[in-house]
Order: C-alpha cells, then sequence, then structure tokens
C-alpha cells in the first residue's frame, strides 16, 4: 500500500538523517516503528506526511509510493485529501483554549460533507473521555486525554492510513493500556496504522510487523511476535534481555553487527 524506498533526508542541507530507509506498510496491518532517541523515526513520518519542507528538511533521493504512484513532494494537505492519510505529531496538535468538542470541529476542516456531528458521535463512541469533557478547554485536559483528543481529531478527517508519532508518550501505563486497544479497534475498523512508538513493548503487542530503526536505517524487520522474541530488540529496546548490565562497548558491537544483517 504505501512504500519507503531508500529515502535520504537531509536538513538544513547538511544535517544527514535519513539514509537509505526502505520500508512498506501493508494494506489493514498495524506496523510498528522502534529506534533510539534521534534514530530518524519522526523525520521519517515528516516525510511520508508531506512536511518535511516545514521542517527544513528536504529528500535528496528514494520515493514514497501509495499504491504505486509517487507522492514524494506533494504538500501534507495534498497527501491527506487524496490518499486520507493523517498524521499526528508527536506534541498533541489542539487546540488549548478551545473545548474539546470545538477542537473536533476544528479538525474536520479537510472535509466538503455536512455529517461532522454524525463523526463527532464516532469518535465519542471511541473516545468516552472526550465526551465526558466535551465542554471544557482542550489545554486543562490532561496528557493522556488530549492524546485521545488528537487522535480523534485524526479520525474527523477520515483517514485510511494513520500515522502516529509516539502516542504513549509520558503516559501512565494504564492510560496507554487502554489507548492502545483503543488504536487495534480502529485498526480492526479499517485503517491501516503506522505506530512509532518507544514503548516497544506494547506496541509490538498490538503490531502486526515492526522494524527496528538506527541511524536513519531499517536494521532489523519481522512479525511483531518474531521482533518481541529476538534477544537484541530485548535487551536494547524492552529491557528484559538475558545479559547483565551492558556497556557501552557491547553497544556498539551490537551496532556494527546490526549493520551487516
Ligand atoms: N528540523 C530539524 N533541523 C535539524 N535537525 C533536526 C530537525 N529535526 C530533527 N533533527 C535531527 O534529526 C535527527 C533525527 O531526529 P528525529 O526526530 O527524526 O528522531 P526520532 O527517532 O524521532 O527521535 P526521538 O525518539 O527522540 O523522537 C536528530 O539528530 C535530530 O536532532
Ligand atoms: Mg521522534
Amino acid at each position: 500500500m504505501l512504500t519507503v524506498e531508500n529515502l535520504r533526508v537531509v536538513y538544513h542541507d547538511v544535517i544527514s538523517v535519513l539514509n537509505g530507509m526502505s520500508l512498506e506498510v501493508r494494506d489493514g496491518e498495524i506496523l510498528v516503528i522502534i529506534g533510539a532517541n534521534g534514530a530518524g523515526k519522526t523525520t521519517l513520518l515528516r516525510s511520508i506526511a508531506g512536511m518535511i519542507d516545514f521542517y527544513d528538511g528536504d529528500i535528496l533521493e528514494g520515493d514514497i509510493k501509495m499504491d504505486g504512484v509517487s507522492i514524494k513532494g506533494l504538500d501534507a494537505t495534498d497527501i491527506m485529501k487524496r490518499y486520507n492519510l493523517t498524521y499526528v505529531i508527536e506534541d498533541r496538535p489542539i487546540f488549548w483554549y478551545l473545548t474539546m468538542e470545538e477542537n473536533l470541529g476544528a479538525a474536520s476542516f479537510s472535509r466538503w460533507d455536512s455529517k461532522v456531528k454524525t463523526d463527532i458521535a464516532r469518535v465519542y463512541e471511541y473516545f468516552p473521555v472526550i465526551k465526558q469533557l466535551s465542554n471544557r478547554k482542550a489545554g486543562y485536559a490532561s496528557g493522556g486525554e488530549q492524546q485521545m483528543l488528537a487522535i480523534g481529531m485524526a479520525l474527523m478527517t477520515k483517514p485510511k492510513v494513520l500515522l502516529l508519532d509516539e502516542p504513549s508518550l509520558g503516559l501512565a501505563p494504564l492510560i496507554t493500556e487502554e489507548l492502545f486497544n483503543i488504536i487495534q479497534r480502529l485498526n480492526q475498523s479499517g485503517i491501516t496504522i503506522m505506530l512509532v512508538e518507544q514503548n516497544a513493548h506494547a506496541a509490538l503487542q498490538i503490531g502486526s510487523r515492526g522494524y527496528v530503526m538506527e541511524m536513519g536505517r531499517v536494521v532489523l524487520d519481522g512479525q511483531a511476535r518474531e521482533l518481541l522474541n529476538n534477544e537484541d530488540v530485548r535487551e536494547f529496546y524492552l529491557g528484559s534481555g538475558k545479559r547483565e548490565r551492558k556497556s557501552y562497548k557491547d553497544a556498539k558491537r551490537y551496532k556494527r553487527r546490526k549493520r551487516w544483517l
């Protein structure tokens, strides 16, 4: 469905962040991307969603395709409208001074139809907490509620593909679990999901397949279950490997080993 082919992306003409990044997102799956801070996960999502220019980045090489057609260079609104691809950025993109419900209304700006109320009701089915707080200013909501609102706003655009950048950031474990259950239900309703996460364990549990990114490229990929059981993934991303406390030297060796995969 969505393919990223050998992508090379730099910021400010010099800072090279993606170095030959390739992946595919299959129709109907939850694809999980994990990787250390600075690996280039957010840059990848920005590139796919047509927002890289906004951050002073450029795609120098490679291509991004939806069903075989290049979407590289289209702007974010075009990509959202033509391909129903919606990107929820990491920083909880909500309007603080609007109420929860006004935020949902504002998010339907890209729509032509007048069924906004029906769609707000649908968002409330997924996120009852937003309904409870519908008249409260979004700025007063907790981190978890704001994240749910941000995803609710994305649903107002009727996405077929949803890109989520670390939705669990700063959330308590129970809220993360609730949020991930909802993400799974959204996927079951037919939305293909690309999920970037630091919380590798929770993400791989609901994911279909996963990629591990390091220094702007893929070092490992497989079925989510395989990755959950992979010894290196367990050690470096799940914190539950067999080995004793790892030294920096071990980490370097790991990186070298992975690059040859
Ligand atoms: N607008 C920008 N201008 C210059 N450098 C940037 C910009 N945005 C990101 N970078 C740099 O690109 C690298 C990759 O950043 P990116 O945000 O894609 O990583 P990430 O994998 O999402 O990390 P994290 O897990 O911390 O969110 C980092 O070194 C970062 O400092
Ligand atoms: Mg990031």
